[in-house]
């Protein structure tokens, strides 16, 4: 008799799917790295949503509009700001004022790219062929080659990910929507994986950095393995170089012990050393750690910048000028 209640309910669902409501991206379980866009799907139906993000509940956002689904169909695109770490979407739709269907998603959002990727979640996956086929009415899924060297709004790319290089630094061949050049079209089962994740692919337009010259005899650990994503995005950042955060923080987030107040006057009584907040007598801009090192490599096994190789020359670039 159960079996049969469940039955005739799951059949009910499957012949009325005009309440059908999904939270597409991200989806619930998966862990996304950026923080571009929630995507709601919401039946023909349904006539208005609320969206609850971190806990903070929209007004009711009317969706019925006839031109609306005309150019949107289903979908309803809006722009998050995720909390690092676990966060909690929920979705409510209505009908004439009554709810009629709720959905959740708690998903992961990893902004740290030095952290290994949490145990717990899957990585959402957008371009495989079943997720693209819900697309494909509106955007150009199935681009040719010619279609992706075309520059700028006419991109296939530039429907969906334009925001992608809103901030202030844009990597030269991403600004130029170069996509193609690094994310492979053929690449299966997932599409546009990059061509590489390693500096093999930043190597063919830029010199080699880990290999040893006349400037460089010590190469900084993370470029000696080919990390260069560990501090820069191939995209597109509103930090100087496109690096993912301020230099300082960036060096400290793998170099915490630094900041204990005696660096640079060990040993030497007065006031520590600054490391920020005054301008850099040497260059541009104001005091960093790239003021004293060079994030890549050099002659000393310190890494001092412009090629210095002793301590001595280094603090005379800013002091006794
Ligand atoms: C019924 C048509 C339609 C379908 C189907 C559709 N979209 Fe869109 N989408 C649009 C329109 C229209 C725009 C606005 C385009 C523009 O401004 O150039 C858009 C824009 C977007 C944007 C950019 C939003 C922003 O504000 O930056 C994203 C992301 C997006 N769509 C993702 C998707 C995904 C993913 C799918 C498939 C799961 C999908 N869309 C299916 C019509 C559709
Ligand atoms: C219909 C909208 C849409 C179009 C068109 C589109 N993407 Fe995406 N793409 C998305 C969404 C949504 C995601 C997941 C969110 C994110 O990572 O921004 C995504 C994710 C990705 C990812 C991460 C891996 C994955 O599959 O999740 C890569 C790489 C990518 N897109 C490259 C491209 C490139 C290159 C093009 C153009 C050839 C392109 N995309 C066109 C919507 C689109
Ligand atoms: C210079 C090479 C390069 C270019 C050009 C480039 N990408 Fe990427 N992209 C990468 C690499 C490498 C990764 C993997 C990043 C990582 O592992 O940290 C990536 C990751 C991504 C992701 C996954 C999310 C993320 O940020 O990690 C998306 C989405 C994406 N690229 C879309 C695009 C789009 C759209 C364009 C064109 C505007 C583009 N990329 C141009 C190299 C590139
Ligand atoms: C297809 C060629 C190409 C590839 C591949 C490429 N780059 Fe670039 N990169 C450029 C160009 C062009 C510029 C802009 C140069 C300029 O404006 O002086 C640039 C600029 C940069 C800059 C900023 C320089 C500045 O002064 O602000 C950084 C950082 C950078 N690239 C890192 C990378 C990393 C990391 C990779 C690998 C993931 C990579 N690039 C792969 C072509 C490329
Ligand atoms: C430990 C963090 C870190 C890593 C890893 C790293 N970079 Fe950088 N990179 C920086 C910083 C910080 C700057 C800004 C330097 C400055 O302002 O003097 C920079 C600047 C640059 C520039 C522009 C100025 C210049 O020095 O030419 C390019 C190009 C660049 N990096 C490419 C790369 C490539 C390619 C890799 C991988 C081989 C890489 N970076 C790895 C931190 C890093
Ligand atoms: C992703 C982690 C990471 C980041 C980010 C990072 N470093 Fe490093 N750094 C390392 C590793 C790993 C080593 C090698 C340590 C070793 O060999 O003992 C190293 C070594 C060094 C050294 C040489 C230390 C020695 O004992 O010889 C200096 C100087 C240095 N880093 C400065 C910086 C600066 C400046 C930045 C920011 C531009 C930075 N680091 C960002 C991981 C990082
Ligand atoms: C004013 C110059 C100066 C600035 C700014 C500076 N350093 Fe240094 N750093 C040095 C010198 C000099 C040494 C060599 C060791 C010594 O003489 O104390 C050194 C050594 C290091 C070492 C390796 C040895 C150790 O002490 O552990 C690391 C790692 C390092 N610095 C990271 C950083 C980071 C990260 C920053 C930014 C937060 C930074 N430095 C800012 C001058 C500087
Ligand atoms: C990249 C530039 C730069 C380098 C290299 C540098 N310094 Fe400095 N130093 C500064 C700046 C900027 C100040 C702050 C000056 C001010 O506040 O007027 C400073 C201040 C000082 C002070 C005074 C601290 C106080 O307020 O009592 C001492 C001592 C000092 N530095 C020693 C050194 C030594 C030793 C070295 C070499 C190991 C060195 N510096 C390398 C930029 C630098």
């Amino acid at each position: 008799m159960t079996k049969r209640i469940l039955l005739l309910f799951i059949l009910f669902l499957s012949v009325s799917p005009a309440f059908a409501l999904d939270i597409f991206y991200p989806a619930d379980g998966t862990y996304v790295t950026r923080s571009d866009y929630l995507i709601v799907r919401a039946g023909a139906d349904i006539d208005g949503l609320t969206l609850e993000i971190g806990g903070e509940k929209s007004d009711l956002l009317d969706i019925s509009a006839d031109d609306y689904r005309a150019a949107f169909g289903d979908k309803l695109i809006v722009q998050p700001n995720w909390d690092a770490g676990e966060n909690t979407v929920k979705v409510e739709a209505y009908k004439g004022g009554k709810l009629v269907a709720e959905k959740q998603a708690v998903f992961f959002f990893q902004d740290d790219p030095v952290a290994a990727p949490p145990a717990d979640y899957k990585r959402f996956v957008m371009h495989t062929p079943a997720q693209e086929a819900q697309c494909v009415a509106c955007h150009n899924m199935k681009p040719t080659q010619a279609q992706l060297q075309l520059v700028g709004a006419d991109n296939p790319c530039a429907s969906c990910h334009a925001r992608m290089l809103e901030p202030e630094n844009v990597h030269g061949p991403a600004g130029a929507w170069q996509c193609a050049y690094c994310h492979d079209a053929k690449s299966s089962p997932v599409r546009y994986e990059p061509s590489s994740r390693n500096s093999d692919l930043c190597n063919e337009c830029h010199d080699d950095m880990a290999k040893e010259t006349s400037e460089v005899k010590f190469v900084h650990g993370p470029v000696a393995v080919g990390l260069c994503t560990l501090c820069h995005d191939t995209h597109a950042s509103d930090n100087p170089a496109q690096l993912l955060l301020p230099v300082n923080q960036l060096c400290l987030g793998c170099h915490e012990e630094i900041d204990d107040g005696t660096h640079v006057n060990r040993g030497v009584s007065g006031n520590p050393h600054p490391l920020s907040g005054v301008p850099d007598p040497s260059r541009e801009g104001e005091l960093s750690c790239v003021g004293c090192h060079n994030p890549h490599g050099g002659k000393s096994p310190y890494l001092f910048s412009n090629g210095l190789s002793g301590r001595m020359s280094l603090c005379q670039l800013c002091h006794n000028k």
